[in-house]
């Protein structure tokens, strides 16, 4: 293994932050200069293994920034603790790859960045939906080749989306967002499936129904399933977006597969060992009218055998949340938890981060971010103060 680079930044900080990965854009260095900070940036984009980032720890280290691609473990967070470690934060609002009992246990606080990334990645996910029903990778594909020697009214028919059934598996933030651009841009039915209720989606959709008979047009109808099963069966194109546990590990599978139409549509941007990739493949295979669009892979960065030759996939690597805005903005609420901490602030509790985004000097919000950290996972059970 070659030795990686790392960058320190503003070496003079009497505190010690390691970062695993080089981030977007300047404000998550300010904040940390803010606290007091030198921050050591890893350069390579390899993924850092657990040894490395022990090796960068070292024998004194304040805190540290990694990535969804690393396993934030007993190991780290022990080394992080005997570096007299105080904060951790994920790049990255899922935090699947961290083990936050054993952080929790040795008394640190995990961070993690929500609300920033919403929209994005729920516009990636319509990017996908259409992308797949409309197999506009197959026809960029086509036209680079030189295939296309004239309008024809038989090239490439996909699926019109419109009036159909969209299904959301986990109706949180990104999943919420998708179905409401869904519905409203599409005037599709909802139906969803999630362990909680979410009223507000429903009555959002509820409104938008009135809405629509007020202007004399069909109203779309919103419903929570009872099952997955039920979702699964019923839905003309479904998107997945429940968090990666136990119980939503191979939530996708051949048997439930089977359940969906044959030419419906299943679209993945939240992570990729809730769909079995072997069983996705194989559908895929035998169901040609079938289409799917991912961000997200089982065994990333791989993908399972013949998932790259189908051409009714439509495959990108997790670029979901990737706009120079919203990554800026995961890279500045990361250092924000990290730096909020290290200065002994309370945690921030509300679902709007905007105040933690508009400092930037050219914005007109120039009092500077809450003194709060913007989202600790583990506040409650280490019984951290509410800003
Ligand atoms: C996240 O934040 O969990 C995303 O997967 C990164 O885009």
């Amino acid at each position: 293994m070659t030795a990686k680079h790392w960058l320190t930044h503003n070496a003079s900080g009497s505190r010690r932050v390691v970062v695993t990965k080089e981030l977007p854009g300047e404000r998550w260095l300010r904040r940390l200069a803010e606290a007091d900070c030198a921050v050591e940036v890893c350069m390579s984009p390899d993924i850092v293994s657990t040894q490395e980032i022990v090796a960068a720890i070292g024998g004194r280290c304040d805190g540290a920034i990694g990535q969804l691609t690393e396993t934030w473990g007993r190991e780290l967070f022990q080394a992080l603790k005997a570096a007299g470690g105080k904060a951790y934060s994920n790049y990255a609002v899922g935090y699947n790859n961290v083990d936050v009992a054993a952080a929790t246990e040795l008394g640190i606080p995990v961070g993690n960045t929500p609300g920033v990334l919403t929209e994005t990645t729920a516009q990636l996910a319509v990017a996908l939906t259409f992308a797949a029903a409309r197999r506009i990778a197959e026809a960029d594909v086509f036209m680079r080749a030189g295939r296309f020697h004239g309008w024809l009214s038989t090239l490439f028919l996909g699926e019109l989306l419109w009036r159909k059934t969209v299904g959301i598996i986990g109706a949180g933030r990104i999943g919420s967002a998708y179905a409401r651009m869904m519905v409203e841009g599409h005037k599709m039915n909802l139906i969803y499936y999630d362990i909680e209720r979410n009223t507000a989606l429903e009555q959002y959709v509820a409104e938008y129904a009135e809405f629509l008979t007020r202007h004399g047009e069909q109203p779309v109808t919103c419903r929570r399933a009872a099952s997955v099963e039920e979702v699964f069966a019923e839905a003309d194109l479904l998107s997945l977006h429940p968090p990666l546990d136990p119980s939503t590990h191979h939530l996708v599978n051949a048997q439930r597969l089977s359940l969906m139409k044959p030419n419906a549509i299943l679209i993945n941007t939240s992570r990729g060992p809730v769909v079995d990739e072997a069983a996705l493949v194989e559908h895929l295979r035998t169901h040609p009218d079938f289409r799917v669009g991912l961000d997200v892979y089982e065994d990333e960065p791989a993908m399972k055998p013949g998932l790259a030759d189908l051409p009714n996939a439509v495959i990108v690597p997790h670029i979901a949340s990737a706009t120079s805005w919203t990554r800026e903005g995961i890279a500045t609420l990361a250092a924000t938890n990290v730096s909020a901490i290290l200065l002994g602030y309370p945690v921030w509790q509300k679902a709007d981060i905007s105040p933690f985004l508009g400092d930037d000097p050219s914005t007109p919000l120039r009092a500077g971010p809450p003194r709060a950290a913007p989202s600790i996972v583990n506040a409650r059970e280490l019984g951290l103060p509410a800003f």
